[in-house]
């Protein structure tokens, strides 16, 4: 068991949305929290004791803001870090979570992917690698079509295309280079796989307790984005063991503690390993109104050491995201109050000081005695709601 007293000093590195719901989860228990972004005011400042903006690609601006704040504890909300030094951060005795290793194997695609599907021989959709357009369409062809291009450092869905063809190839290049980030040119080919449904296992790693599932969350993604998620999924018990054996597996391999939300694509014959997340997931939003502990509060309990004796599904319940459908630099909202007149239905909004077109601004929830009419109650809510310039 790691000894963690607290009140912790935590530092969450990210501070968007997700971030603002751990921090909330962490005052309630006393903590401290210096949150970090590259923006200032972002959400999750808006709730922590103190912030800090930088890079968190620069490693001299983590050391300057870690010898400043001394914290026990580095929570990443995000991939693109500096891991290196997450690394040196942990030899020091600072407690990085899920591990700075975890960290690492997790910010590029296709080192998470090495590790699940040739380390630990899981099922995955085929996959290949191109650092240049020629590479490109050979893997394609290889991998057949329609498949999916992603640049290996990106998140939410940035420079990701499906190619239905040869000709699409070029195109999908240099989309991907396009939404790139960080130092590496670098793409996976992936097989499309015709899902049923694709689903988040939050699966919950602890110091010193057996790992621990939340009932499956469907989702619906669109532009690589998710749109609405559902608890729960609706698949099989035989479907959910599956996935827990693999979501153990992969979190077994990455080691430390703290939640996971694991993706899978779900066919009728498979359930087929996607990617994870070392942290809390945007689809896992609906355990803000679904369960007795939501993905915030199980990922501080488990980063903490504090235990988790029961994880209860109180209803049928829905999550529909709230996005921006232009660019904007200062925000407000209407329709707020008409969303909130339904029964079992609440509103977050994040607080983002500006806005882009499809930028994700807040989220609708719902519950009711199923999932179909929780879904239906969530999108009415989220549709009530708009984003508008504040002037
Ligand atoms: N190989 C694939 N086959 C079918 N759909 C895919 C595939 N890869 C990604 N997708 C779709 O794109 C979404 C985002 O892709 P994902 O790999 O999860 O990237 P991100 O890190 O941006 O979430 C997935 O949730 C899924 O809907
Ligand atoms: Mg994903």
């Amino acid at each position: 068991m790691k000894a963690i007293n607290l009140p912790a000093k935590i530092m969450l590195l990210g501070a968007g949305e997700l971030g603002k719901e751990f921090v909330i989860a962490a005052q309630r228990l006393g903590n401290c929290v210096i949150a970090v972004d590259r923006y200032d005011n972002a959400p999750a400042m808006q709730v922590a004791d103190c912030c800090e903006v930088i890079s968190m690609l620069n490693g001299d601006d983590l050391e300057r803001i870690a010898s400043k704040h001394q914290p026990d504890l580095i929570v990443p909300e995000l991939e693109a870090i500096r891991t290196e030094k997450l690394e040196e951060f942990e030899q020091r005795g600072i407690t990085v979570i899920p591990t700075a290793a975890a960290t690492n194997y997790t910010m590029n695609r296709d080192r998470i992917r090495e590790l699940a599907h040739t380390q630990l021989g899981l099922r995955t959709a085929k996959y290949g690698y191109a650092q240049n357009l020629d590479e490109l369409i050979t893997i394609s062809e290889e991998i057949g079509f329609p498949n999916v291009i992603k640049p290996v450092m990106s998140s939410s869905g940035k420079g990701q295309s499906i190619v239905k063809n040869k000709s699409g190839v070029e195109q999908a290049w240099n989309y991907a280079f396009a939404g790139s980030r960080g130092d590496t040119h670098k793409v996976i080919i992936e097989e499309f796989i015709d899902f049923d449904i694709e689903i988040t296992l939050l699966t919950i790693k602890q110091w010193n307790a057996p790992t621990i599932f939340c009932p499956p969350i469907g989702h619906r993604q669109e532009r690589g984005d998710y749109q609405e998620s559902w608890q729960p999924a609706g698949i099989t018990n035989e479907q959910i063991l599956q996935a827990q054996a693999i979501a153990k597996k992969v979190t077994d391999a990455l080691g430390g503690a703290g939640i996971f939300g694991v993706e899978f694509f779900v066919t009728q014959y498979e359930v087929i390993f996607s990617e994870l997340s070392p942290r809390p997931h945007d689809t896992g939003m609906v355990t803000l109104i679904s369960q007795n502990l939501n993905e915030f509060e199980l990922h501080l309990r488990a980063v903490l050491g504090l235990p988790i004796p029961k994880i209860e599904l109180f209803d049928c319940a829905a999550s529909a995201v709230i996005l921006a459908s232009d660019k904007l630099d200062t925000v407000a909202y209407t329709g707020v109050a008409e969303a909130l007149l339904e029964p079992d239905v609440d509103i977050r909004l994040f607080g983002k000081p500006n806005a882009n077109a499809y930028r994700r601004m807040g989220v609708a929830l719902a519950k009711a005695e199923d999932v179909t009419k929780a879904r239906a109650k969530a999108a009415q809510a989220a549709s009530k709601v708009n984003v508008v310039n504040s002037h």
